[in-house]
This record gives C-alpha cells, sequence and structure tokens, in this order.
C-alpha cells in the first residue's frame, strides 16, 4: 500500500492556503496544465484564494485547461444548482482561463454513451490530468462514484446514493429537486491522473477518512482505491484528521 503524503492544518482556510500552493506550483512549472476540478463546499476556500492569488498576478489561468469531475443529470448549465454554474460563480468567471479550455459533462446529453466518451477522448487530447481536485462523500463517494460491487473505470451515468441525495438537499428548495442521476468521470479517470490532491475538513469527515486510507480497499468505500495511486496528497484539518 502506497501512504499519502499527509499535511494536517488548522482549519478550512488554511486549507485552501495550502491547496492553493499546489496549484500554483503546477500552474508555475506548466501553464497550460489540465486541472482536474471538483465542486462542493470544501473547495470552496481553495477557489477563493485561487482568485485572490490571480488577481495579485501569482497566478496566471490564460493556458490552463480544466475538466470537472461531475455533472447533475438534467440540469442545464445555468441552473443555479448546477456543477456548471458553481464552477463560474467561484472560480471561472473571476480568472483569466478560456471558457474554451474549460469542460463540465452535460447534465442535458440527449447521447450519454457518445457525451462520455468524448469526455474521456477531450482529457486525452489534452495530455491527461496533471492535478486531480478530490472532495469525499460520507459514503466514501469520490466523484459521483457511489459504493459499489466494482470499481468503474471512465466516464459514466451513476444513480445517486440516497446520503449523497440527503447531503446535497441543502443546496435545493426540496429533497424531491434534487436530481436522482448524475455524470461523473470513473475511477479509472481519476486514478489515471498524475497527481490526485484531496481535500478534506470538518469532523464529521473524519471516520470516511480513517476508512480511506487506514481501511481494506474496496468498492463499497470508493475513495479507498486511492491506496494505490502513487502520488497523493492529503491535507485535512485538524477535524478532519483521525489521529
Ligand atoms: C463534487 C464531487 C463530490 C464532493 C463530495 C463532498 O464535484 O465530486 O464527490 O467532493 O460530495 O462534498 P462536500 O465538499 O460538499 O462535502
Amino acid at each position: 500500500m502506497i501512504h499519502p503524503r499527509i499535511i494536517v492544518v488548522e482549519n478550512p482556510e488554511e486549507m485552501g492556503a495550502v491547496a492553493a500552493d499546489q496549484f500554483e506550483a503546477l500552474i508555475q512549472t506548466k501553464p497550460a496544465a489540465l486541472l482536474g476540478l471538483a465542486t462542493g463546499s470544501t473547495p470552496i476556500p481553495l477557489y477563493r484564494e485561487l482568485v485572490k492569488r490571480a488577481n495579485e498576478g501569482k497566478i496566471d489561468f490564460s493556458r490552463i485547461r480544466s475538466a470537472n469531475l461531475d455533472e447533475y443529470k438534467g440540469l442545464s448549465p445555468d441552473h443555479p444548482q448546477s456543477y456548471r454554474k458553481f464552477m463560474q460563480d467561484h472560480l471561472f468567471d473571476h480568472v483569466s482561463i478560456k471558457p474554451e479550455n474549460t469542460i463540465v459533462p452535460d447534465g442535458l446529453t440527449e447521447d450519454v454513451d457518445a457525451m462520455c466518451a468524448a469526455y474521456e477522448a477531450q482529457i486525452e487530447a489534452w495530455g491527461g490530468v496533471d492535478l486531480q481536485l478530490l472532495g469525499i462523500g460520507h459514503d466514501g463517494h469520490i466523484g459521483f462514484n457511489e459504493p459499489d460491487d466494482h470499481f468503474p473505470a471512465m466516464t459514466h451515468e451513476v444513480k445517486l446514493a440516497e446520503m449523497t441525495i440527503e447531503a446535497n438537499k441543502r443546496f435545493f428548495d426540496s429533497v424531491d429537486d434534487v436530481p436522482k442521476a448524475a455524470f461523473t468521470m470513473g475511477i479509472g479517470t481519476i486514478m489515471a491522473a498524475r497527481k490526485v490532491l484531496l481535500i478534506v475538513t470538518g469532523a464529521d469527515k473524519k471516520e470516511i477518512l480513517r476508512q480511506t486510507f487506514w481501511g481494506p480497499v474496496t468498492p463499497q468505500v470508493p475513495a479507498t482505491i486511492l491506496q494505490f495511486h502513487p502520488n497523493v496528497v492529503l491535507i485535512c484539518d485538524k477535524a478532519a484528521y483521525p489521529f
């Protein structure tokens, strides 16, 4: 088993700064890097810090490419809860990244197989993901790869787990408004990234973080596959650190 490099920080704000250092170092050495990006609550302090550093002239996004992990099925790009809209609001609209250099799975696709294949092809055409940002769900999901009897390889459609629908209802008017399906990069897509940056904050993530790196590898806890990735950096705050 390959253990991650672990950085324990005081709080989410410090996580944001330390995670931004990882992005800054990559972009300085590879200005046209492909970033794999995540949404959710955890990365918000990181995106705030990246916008700040871009505005200070420390990070140049003008040649950067990005591919997001996932998108809800059935939501249009401008839907307030779509992940495309999240990315525009938290990062893309505030930095010099070119719109044509950002991809998020198309929530409105009518041809799921073709959309997923094209998504994988674009990542490959851009040379593969250099740095994949991940949050983690309470059930161990990464992207929207939910507990399963196998590790799904490539970008695909998923049915969301009840726990995930419950966790995400806070963003919607009611639980019935939460989409029941999504599109996500597969575990294979994530594992192909040259480097993975897992960010975890809050005491409610402590138990799943313990299972992720210090429990058995199983598709019932999808994040455990990261034990086999040779280049993982874990940044977690004290509240989430299991020891
Ligand atoms: C989001 C994603 C999800 C989240 C996870 C944690 O693009 O892929 O796996 O990272 O659900 O979400 P938060 O950070 O809101 O706890």
